[in-house]
């Protein structure tokens, strides 16, 4: 069939919107028809090189549709299902799924190849019939996708299927950045560094497992105004007035934990940020950073003799296929906001705009509408 998508030819340029050819869905495969995608930080990085993999790609990585069509062996979805993307796969049976860790699931080695887990094929060529990777095997930046199901999670046709395409990534990735990885208590001190779509979500994770301060940094003074609307009780403009707020607000005792979810995560930001939690503390690193950077500024004695921890955070270190549904009832009995995360929606045709926004700030999270 045709279909319309964003692909990125080669790096440090724009987006070209394009149709396509799409293939049907091979066994164990389903095609789904776009109805929203988040502007995330993440394509960025692809454009930037930060994430390398292969080009040309299509970008789009959190994202919900409708399933149209279902390829032999489908068994959990049918068409009419609605669905929204996990940009890692969950296949249920290896060692990490079977354990409660999906995240970490056997089937993300395919993320980084850039073609479909079921047979290495491409289903979306260029008119030129030029093979197009998808983005985190999902490739959401057009009105129509061929995906595994591993890659899927149906959910409730009530919900706004806009709004539930933000828990594809950023709200899940955020919320269990906070909840999962940080495990902020009753009563923590937290401190969310970087207010867009994974920060603000970091805060609003934080406050429905009951933190009592939530300190948000960030340099724009909007995105601190917004962190204040989801629960945060305190901000900063950067992490050095950070510290002199939580030394005296907790009296030099510090924060409990600190969640790092800047644009483009720096070795010299670890530092600082290590500094702002209490002995026992930890900082989570959620926050892409490119990928040949190996250098990170630490204090190895700091680590040590005040027991600190310093730990990464994939898709929020949770289980998708349960967080998702589960942060979808939260939305729905109004304990999590999504109706407010979204800035602006644009056109396909518009995402180069979208980006543009992102970058200057103006966006908590932009998202593409596919009508
Ligand atoms: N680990 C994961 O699974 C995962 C998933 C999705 C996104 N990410 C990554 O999370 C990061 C954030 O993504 P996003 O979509 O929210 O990006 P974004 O661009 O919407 O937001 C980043 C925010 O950080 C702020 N910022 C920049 N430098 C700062 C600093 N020094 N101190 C405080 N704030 C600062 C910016 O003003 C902006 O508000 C990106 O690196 C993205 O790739 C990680
Ligand atoms: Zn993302
Ligand atoms: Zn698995």
């Amino acid at each position: 069939m045709q279909a319309r998508a964003a692909i990125l030819w080669e790096l440090n340029s724009p987006w070209s919107v394009e149709d396509v050819e799409l293939d049907d869905p091979a066994p164990s495969e389903v095609l789904v028809r776009m109805t929203a995608a988040g502007l995330c930080h993440s394509d960025e990085h692809l454009v930037t090189g930060d994430i390398p993999i292969a080009l040309p790609a299509v970008g789009g990585h959190e994202g919900s549709g409708v399933v149209e069509k279902v390829g032999e062996g489908v068994t959990k979805f049918e068409p009419g299902d609605h669905v929204v993307m996990s940009f890692i796969p969950s296949c249920g049976h290896c060692r990490w799924c079977s354990s409660g860790h999906q995240t970490l699931c056997d089937l993300g080695q395919h993320l980084m190849m850039g073609v479909p887990i079921s047979n290495g094929v491409h289903r979306m060529r260029s008119k030129g019939g030029q093979g197009l990777g998808p983005m985190s095997l999902v490739g959401c930046f057009a009105t129509h996708q061929v995906v595994h199901e591993a890659s899927v999670v149906k959910i409730d046709k009530e919900l706004p299927l806009d709004k539930a395409a933000l828990v594809s990534c950023g709200v899940t990735t955020g919320w269990g950045s906070a909840v999962h990885t940080a495990g902020v208590q009753p009563g923590d001190v937290v401190v969310v560094v970087g207010i867009g779509g994974i920060g603000s979500n970091a805060v609003q994770g934080a406050k429905i497992a009951g933190a009592r301060w939530i300190v948000a940094v960030d340099p724009v003074e909007s995105k601190r105004e917004f962190a204040k609307r989801l629960g945060a009780t305190h901000t900063a403009p950067d992490v050095y007035s950070a510290f002199s707020l939580v030394n005296d607000m907790t009296w030099g005792q510090l924060a409990d934990s600190a969640i790092i979810t800047v644009d483009v995560a720096r070795g010299e930001l670890v530092a600082p940020v290590m500094s702002l939690v209490r002995k026992g503390g930890n900082v989570v690193v959620t926050a892409i950073a490119p990928f040949a950077q190996s250098q990170v500024n630490l204090s190895l004695f700091e680590l040590t003799l005040w027991h600190k921890q310093l730990r990464g955070s994939l898709f929020g270190g949770g289980n998708p296929r349960a967080d998702i549904p589960q942060l979808l009832k939260l939305y729905q009995s109004g304990q999590l906001n999504l109706d407010d995360l979204i800035t602006r929606t644009y056109s396909l045709d518009e995402i180069n705009e979208g980006y543009e926004d992102m970058r200057e700030g103006k966006n908590i999270r932009g998202i593409l509408t596919f009508d």
